[in-house]
């Protein structure tokens, strides 16, 4: 119906796509606008809450980009807004939920199959990211994914974040690659390697192992080639190869669920994945153990 971006010609280019029929320069004149049923946002992180908290106020069903934003504090402001209001309007665009792969490994581990689980081995590379990027949202921005991946797979919070830093490559971010520990309730420990700058491509990989023996997530496989002494296949540039399904399902989820009960990750589940993120950014700055406090959860939020 409508699209938003201050940037017109980037606005124009995507209602033409969308099929939109009307452009507003202003995000806040979409969401006032009766046409319009439900929101999308994917603005820049530091502008999601109030948007979010805009389609609050006015009673619209609002599917955020991650991170709901990037400090726990706005996150906890849309929680309580949406408890005032006292039903779910939000949910939040974490969506390897959605991607087959994760569901596999999800109901493989739910089995029980090979037993309970004990470790997380997960890997996050990019082939690199523009000069304004810092280390900061190599974690709240990035890893906000493996976060939540990881808190959604062991159905438990994580109660105990650590960064710990390798040696910086050479021309990428001052902290990159970094190492995040994260302490589920339970005790188990998942392990994150995040590296921004790999250059060799979009590659996102998890090896879950349990007492029994160990799942590994997968990937769509392109077409390995053999050629002069040697095999190869290629990797994505960036998520859009790598997760295109899980964006369409999400999407298709979404609109599902506009006529029915929520689906997807909660504002919650935004709140709770970027109090773990702040957590982390404390432990990349001092080095040290960092301990994660969440409000109490309350019953909207239960499932
Ligand atoms: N789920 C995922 O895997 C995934 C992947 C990429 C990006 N994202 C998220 O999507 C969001 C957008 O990322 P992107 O890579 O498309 O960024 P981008 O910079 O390419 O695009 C952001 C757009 O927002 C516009 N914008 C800036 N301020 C605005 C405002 N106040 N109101 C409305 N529009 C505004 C900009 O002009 C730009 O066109 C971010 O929150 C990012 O974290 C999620």
């Amino acid at each position: 119906v409508a699209l938003s971006d201050p940037d017109l010609g980037r606005a124009e280019a995507a209602a033409e796509a969308a099929g939109a029929r009307r452009i507003v320069a202003d995000g806040l004149t979409l969401i006032d606008d009766p046409d319009v049923d439900a929101v999308l946002v994917a603005s820049p992180d530091p502008t999601h809450a109030d948007f979010v908290l805009a389609c609050l106020a006015r009673g619209k069903p609002v599917l955020c980009e991650k991170p709901l934003a990037p400090r726990a504090e706005d996150c906890l402001r849309v929680v309580r807004a949406e408890l005032e209001l006292g039903r779910r309007l939000v949910q939040v665009g974490f969506m390897r939920r959605f991607d087959p792969f994760y569901g596999h490994l999800k109901d493989t581990l739910d089995s029980g199959a090979c037993g309970q689980p004990l470790l997380l081995h997960c890997v996050h590379r990019n082939v690199s990211a523009p000069d304004w990027f810092t280390s900061e949202m190599a974690v709240n921005n990035s890893a906000v994914h493996e976060v939540d991946i990881v808190r959604w797979l062991l159905a438990e919070e994580i109660e105990q974040v650590q960064v710990i830093r390798s040696v910086p490559k050479r021309g990428g971010l001052p902290r990159d690659p970094i190492l995040l520990l994260l302490r589920m309730a339970s005790g188990v420990v998942a392990d994150v390697e995040v590296f921004i700058h790999a250059a060799y491509g979009y590659d996102i990989r998890m090896e879950a192992v349990c007492e029994e023996g160990t799942i590994d997530l997968g990937r769509p496989q392109p077409p390995s080639i053999r050629k002069a002494l040697a095999v190869s296949d290629a990797f994505p540039a960036d998520w859009r190869g790598r997760f295109g399904d899980a964006y369409r399902l999400q999407l298709q989820s979404w609109v599902r669920s506009l006529s029915g009960a929520p689906v997807g990750a909660s504002a919650w589940d935004g709140y709770a994945a970027t109090t773990v993120t702040d957590a982390l950014v404390r432990s990349l700055q001092s080095g040290d153990a960092v301990s994660v406090t969440l409000e109490p959860r309350p019953d909207l939020y239960r499932n």
